[in-house]
């Protein structure tokens, strides 16, 4: 069902227009209501009450969720139904995570892989190679659990630009340096030109490449075709979208980092996250929730971007891995019968970690007109790899900042005399917390989220596991990579095309 096809929809509007007068001054001592407000799980706590809504918001966009079947959406996702209609796949990475899938071949055989690297102590760097959900997801997750991390150096090199790859390798021994080539097709222009840059690397050096180089696939023909041996091709299945990819073989630099225990923790937390959404009332549901301040933001006030700030240095890159989840999910204009949509989807997903993003951006969050809702994450406790007592202190100052942050956000201060001082307020946050970032509870945060994209992609009725929108930009690459000069330049590229090209240095060409 459209969203603007949903009853629920009009009656959010009509509801929005009702709390047009209400001001957080006038709700901020309520308890009641803050109660009302706020979502947990275990120790994962969801706090709304700085939005400018009521209990009964919520209880609409409940409401909303129940009128599109969302509970009967995900029974089809977790069923194994085809939900990826473009591409006539179902939707797999849950099953990853289930304790039946940790005993199958594929994933054992990654364990025992994963144990020899680990046991390996000639090796010394790992580089993972690979791309969007082939990086982002196992670089996010190993840089969150560095205090687990007791397996060698892992290194992640994504971009095309030589010197993501050039800068690992000079510090690295081509004898003593380990490749995991992760790619869901293996065919991805930038990944495959640094597997051959990495080859040529080892060649040059003397080493052969066969015992220096390992691969993460769904097409593992290709991967042999390009010369990786058999027993080093990792699997996994095609209804894996690579955005959700990192509890399978994917997430195999995650493992090496931190061992077969702490992965399958993590997997664990994601799982008892799709337990909790699968079987949880909209009301009390964490993700369905979630999703629906997602449309209420963006299809009821509005608001173009929505900040997600982590304030946790050791998950400076969750945002940009929820960046790929959300928009390259959710950012369609067509519904899932292939018709185009009257109303925006996926916000732009944005943000940094804190507190350094309070001596940046955080100025146009307080004073600029336009309003960005936010997502502010906290740990209240450090992972206790660090027992020393200052550094405890420091860990509550940084809590301090997020909880200030969040409540200056929603109140204000109002400065009639000098206008540059006046903070207007009502800025809306949710306030997420949980006990520490150990591996179980990063599994149930990513998989939180990985259900907001789900659940909002359900909401707006677009299919949030296909990604067409990144053809174009790779078939154009494809066309101009057989250029030399402007003169050679296919028809289809404009003029300004053409004079780029003119600029180039002759050896760049
Ligand atoms: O170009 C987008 C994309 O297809 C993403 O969806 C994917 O995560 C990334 O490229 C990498 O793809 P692959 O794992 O096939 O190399």
């Amino acid at each position: 069902m459209r969203l603007t096809d949903n009853p629920v929809f009009a009656r959010l509007h009509d509801h929005h227009k009702s709390l047009r007068g209400l001001r957080f001054d006038d709700v901020k001592d309520n308890s009641a209501r803050q109660q009302a407000l706020s979502l947990s799980l275990d120790d994962l706590a969801i706090d709304l009450s700085r939005h400018l809504i009521q209990p009964e918001t919520l209880d609409l966009l409940a409401e909303l969720a129940d009128a599109a079947d969302l509970s009967g959406q995900f029974e089809a996702l977790f069923a194994g139904e085809v939900m990826n209609v473009t591409e006539q796949r179902p939707v797999l990475h849950m099953s990853a995570r289930t304790a039946e899938a940790l005993s199958g071949d594929e994933p054992r055989k990654m364990a025992i892989f994963s144990d020899v690297l680990r046991g390996d102590k000639s090796i010394k760097d790992i580089v993972n190679i690979g791309i969007g959900g082939s990086d982002l997801g196992p670089a996010m997750v190993t840089k969150a659990l560095a205090p687990f991390h007791d397996g060698p150096k892992i290194h992640f090199v994504s971009n095309v630009d030589p010197s993501h790859l050039y800068d690992v390798l000079k510090n690295a021994t081509p004898e003593r340096t380990q490749f995991i080539v992760t790619s869901k097709t293996f065919t991805t222009q930038e990944t495959m030109k640094n597997a051959a840059l990495a080859r040529a690397w080892l060649t040059k050096a003397g080493c052969s490449a066969d015992r220096h180089f390992a691969a993460v696939t769904a097409a593992p023909e290709k991967a042999e075709e390009w010369g990786v041996e058999r027993d080093r091709i990792f699997g996994f299945a095609d209804g894996i979208g690579g955005r959700y990819s990192l509890w399978s073989a994917v997430g195999l630099p995650i493992m090496v980092a931190v061992g077969t225990k702490r992965f399958y923790e993590l997997l664990k937390g994601a799982h008892d996250m799709d337990n909790h959404v699968r079987s949880t009332p909209a009301r009390d549901n964490l993700a369905i929730m979630m999703a629906g301040l997602r449309i209420y933001y963006r299809n009821i006030e509005n608001r173009s971007a929505y900040g997600i700030m982590a304030y946790d240095q050791r998950l400076s890159d969750f945002t940009r891995w929820a960046q790929q989840t959300e928009m390259e999910s959710n950012g369609k204009s067509v519904d899932r019968k292939g018709k185009r949509l009257d109303y925006f989807t996926s916000p732009i997903i944005w943000g940094e970690a804190g507190t350094g993003a309070q001596h940046s951006f955080f100025q146009a969050l307080h004073q600029e007109a336009d309003i960005c809702p936010l997502d502010i994450l906290a740990p209240l406790q450090p992972v206790p790899d660090y027992r020393d007592e200052s550094f405890q202190q420091s860990h509550k100052m940084l809590l301090i900042n997020a909880l200030a942050q969040a409540e200056a956000f929603a109140q204000g201060q109002v400065n009639d005399k000098e206008p540059h001082r006046h903070f207007e307020g009502g800025r809306p946050t949710s306030f997420i917390s949980w006990r520490a970032t150990t591996p179980y509870a990063l599994g149930r945060l990513l998989a939180l989220y990985e259900h907001i994209t789900i659940a909002s992609g359900f909401l707006w009725d677009v299919n949030s596991f296909d990604q067409f929108g990144v053809e174009l930009g790779k078939s154009m690459a494809h066309a101009l990579s057989s250029v030399n000069e402007a003169d050679d330049m296919p028809e289809q590229f404009s003029a300004a095309a053409k004079a780029f090209i003119k600029r180039l240095p002759k050896d760049a060409l």
